[in-house]
């Protein structure tokens, strides 16, 4: 890992270091500064790599970089939902058994990147606590947690539970989880950690923005940065001492994902059989793209190259539109398989990676609307239009460094409700149907009758929580079901 250069005080040494790279403007209002001001900005100045920053700025603000496919790139081969298929099939039992013995024995980890802005939603406060039951209005983390109480329910274990966190939602992502007695979860399995920061950037200029006369406008650096996080935190460490070995690596926004499924652990193992791949360092679920035009994350891999037969996951703005509309002769999408962010990551895949020199993420620019202040004459503005770059890494650019990988298929309906927007599309509202189908589904495999409309859609509002089950199975096993659901009820369970 290459040692970032930083800035030091005294203050003279701050205006000529940053006057080197072009952003003295930082410092235009340092006479009108308190000390404790003056203090916080040379902190925030002295934590960033300044000798990568004009690279960085030329690279990703100034230009635009053109993104390079895998080279003869391929979709990427993937184990189907159907362990029978006539292609790829494998052995479910062997899975299952394998992970629920890593459960019982300790070995995983629950983890939950929780660090991102939210903005789309425009919800006020960290994401995790946004009511997204679809019956209770529980918080996002709430239902975690009720996965991870219904793990020690059936394996008598307190998965431990890490939660990264960013310098901009911290403290109250602490309060909230404090005022709600960590839902009912042991003080000593919830960690909580922070990602990193990258300043924010002016579109045309490069310049840093500055949200006050004495703060520099700042964004995590994206959901990439856990890998560094995880390790800088001490978190990697306190996993090893625990007896974990793999990392259930989850999202803040989809309330229906399947946290601590056994099959998938098992099959990252490498007890799939032999359709399966032997252990991976990291794994993936997808599931099935609607349609072409679908906006997910593709699972490619290279055709060619070094790299040869490793895996990908493509932007769907990168991979070109006439590739994802290509057919297979029985007539389904040739590159199917979508990212829904759920991964595995081995313990020591992450460790591999921070003690590696080499490892970089690469860097993702995203324009956004960012308010910030004049330079000239320290004013407010809220820009109407996008008026910066910020910078953010992605977790799932590790793929191509595994050299094993499993990716899984999964239901839409099972384990994606994701809540994106505030309407429409992968919003609360969408969200909370989905979970409400997928309650009817459950139901009614287990013989309850469930009211559905005209269009098919379920006439009322379900919620299962994932204490109570966290499959179909589960919810059979748990009893207690009615013998039907009436027209317009709202039931948890
Ligand atoms: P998104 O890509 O949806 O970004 O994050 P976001 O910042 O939450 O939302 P928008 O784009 O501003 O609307 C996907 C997941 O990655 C986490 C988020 O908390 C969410 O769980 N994430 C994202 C981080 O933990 N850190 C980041 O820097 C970015």
């Amino acid at each position: 890992m290459s040692t970032p250069a930083r800035l030091t005080s005294p203050h003279s040494q701050l205006v000529s270091g940053l006057d080197a790279v072009g952003q003295a403007h930082m410092l235009n209002f340092w006479n009108a500064l308190t000390q404790s001001q003056r203090d916080a900005l040379t902190n925030q100045v002295e934590s960033i790599d300044w000798a990568a920053m004009p690279r960085l700025i030329e690279q990703y603000v100034r230009n635009k970089p053109v993104f390079a496919l895998p080279p003869d790139v391929q979709p990427a081969p993937y184990l189907p939902v159907d362990p029978d298929a006539a292609v790829r099939p494998w052995n479910r039992i062997a899975a299952k058994a394998k992970g629920e013995e890593m459960l019982r024995a300790g070995q995983v980890a629950a983890f939950v990147v929780a660090g991102g802005q939210g903005s789309r939603l425009g919800y006020e406060g960290p994401k995790g606590c946004y009511p997204a039951g679809a019956v209770t209005g529980k918080p996002l983390f709430a239902m975690f947690a009720d996965a991870i109480l219904g793990a020690y329910d059936r394996y008598g274990v307190h998965v431990p539970w890490y939660i990264m966190t960013s310098p901009l939602n911290h403290d109250a992502t602490l309060e909230f989880f404090a005022a709600h007695h960590f839902f009912g979860l042991p003080r000593g399995s919830v960690n909580f950690f922070m990602q990193g920061v990258m300043p924010s950037m002016d579109l045309s200029t490069g310049k840093v923005l500055m949200c006050g006369k004495g703060e520099i406008a700042t964004n995590p650096d994206g959901h990439g940065g856990s890998l560094r996080a995880l390790h800088a935190s001490g978190s990697l460490d306190d996993m090893k001492q625990r007896g974990v070995t793999a990392i259930s690596y989850f999202q803040v926004d989809n309330p229906t994902v399947n946290l601590l499924d056994p099959v998938f652990l098992g099959l990252h193992a490498g007890a799939g059989g032999p359709g399966a791949p032997s252990s991976a360092e990291m794994s993936s679920k997808m599931i099935p793209k609607a349609y072409a035009e679908e906006k997910l994350g593709l699972f490619c891999a290279h055709g060619a190259g070094p790299r040869k037969g490793r895996v990908e996951i493509v932007e769907y703005s990168d991979l070109p539109m006439e590739m994802q509309r290509e057919r297979l002769p029985d007539g389904r999408l040739r590159f199917l398989a979508g990212s829904i962010a759920v991964h595995v990551l081995g313990r020591e895949f992450v460790e591999k990676l921070n003690t590696d020199a080499a490892f970089e993420l690469p860097w993702h620019r995203a324009e956004k609307k960012i308010p910030c202040i004049d330079c000239g004459t320290g004013e407010l503005m809220k820009p109407a239009a996008n008026n910066g770059v910020k910078l953010e890494r992605f977790v799932f650019d590790a793929l191509p460094l595994c050299e094993q990988s499993v990716v899984l298929e999964t239901d839409r309906i099972e384990e994606f409700a994701p809540i994106k927007n505030a309407e429409g599309q992968d919003s609360p509202q969408s969200s909370r149907e989905i979970q409400t189908e997928r309650a009817a589904r459950w139901l009614e495999w287990c013989g309850v009758a469930v009211p559905r409309g005209a269009q098919g859609r379920p006439d009322c509002v379900l919620e299962i929580s994932a204490r109570t089950a966290s499959t179909r199975e589960e919810l059979k096993a748990a009893g207690k079901l009615p013998r039907a659901i009436e027209r317009g009820q709202r039931l948890a369970l």
